[in-house]
């Protein structure tokens, strides 16, 4: 499963790229607004940082395909071609992610909070689709299961679209699909921060250099 940041806070994404295994950024248009930024100096500065062959998901605005289609002409010039376009689950952007397959642009059907959007999505050429976990379980829902149920109808179905899962808010939600072996996860800085928040963890590793201490009065192999 790809890991992948839902954020566009520059020092939060250089923190946990620094730090962890991972495969991309993910934005939306709230995401966006949080940095008070220009979106294409915000979205520039992040493709600069992960690279051209990192995944970079970047949101339409328009609610109407043709209006689609021009965003997302937009976002891969300025951001590279690589740019997957994230793309509403509704019925005029199943028209764009028809339209935007044919040219070759990668899109994300977004805005999931059924399996039958994501079915839909799939059919119409988009390479991702994008449930909101955290959103469905909100609503009195299961998001995981939710998400386990699509990935069963893209494989019994032989689709190629992959998961985006999206909307964490817990990291049980994010090993359970990790666990299932969807193809990726977009999570928040403060959820991937809290993957390894056990202070049992920390605990050992003070527990072995302090053990190391007793013995060679040294705290690091490279001291020796
Ligand atoms: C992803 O496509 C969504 O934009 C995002 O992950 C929603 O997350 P939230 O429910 O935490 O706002």
């Amino acid at each position: 499963m790809k890991l992948l940041i839902d954020d566009a806070n520059i020092a939060a994404i250089r923190r946990i790229y620094d730090l962890y295994p991972i495969d991309g950024v993910t934005t939306n248009p709230s995401i966006l607004a949080k940095t008070g930024k220009q979106p294409f100096d915000v979205l520039k500065e992040i493709r600069d940082f992960i690279g051209k062959d990192a995944d970079l998901h970047v949101q339409v605005l328009a609610t109407d395909a043709a209006g689609m289609l021009k965003d997302a002409e937009r976002i891969v010039k300025e951001l590279g071609e690589d740019t997957i376009v994230k793309i509403p689950c509704i019925p005029e952007g199943f028209k764009a992610m028809k339209a935007l397959s044919q040219k070759g642009i990668r899109t994300t059907g977004t805005a999931i909070y059924t399996p039958m959007q994501a079915y839909l999505a799939g059919k119409a050429g988009a390479s991702f689709t994008a449930p909101y976990i955290n959103r469905i379980d909100n609503m009195g829902y299961d998001g995981v299961a939710v998400c386990k149920e699509i990935q069963d109808i893209f494989d019994n179905n032989g689709m190629e679209t992959q998961m985006l899962a999206a909307s964490f808010k817990n990291s049980q939600q994010v090993l359970e699909l990790a666990e299932y072996g969807i193809g990726c996860a977009t999570v928040s800085p403060d959820v991937i921060e809290s993957f390894v928040a056990n202070p049992a963890i920390y605990a050992a590793v003070d527990a072995f250099i302090k053990d190391f201490e007793t013995l060679t009065g040294k705290s690091t192999m490279a001291e020796l």
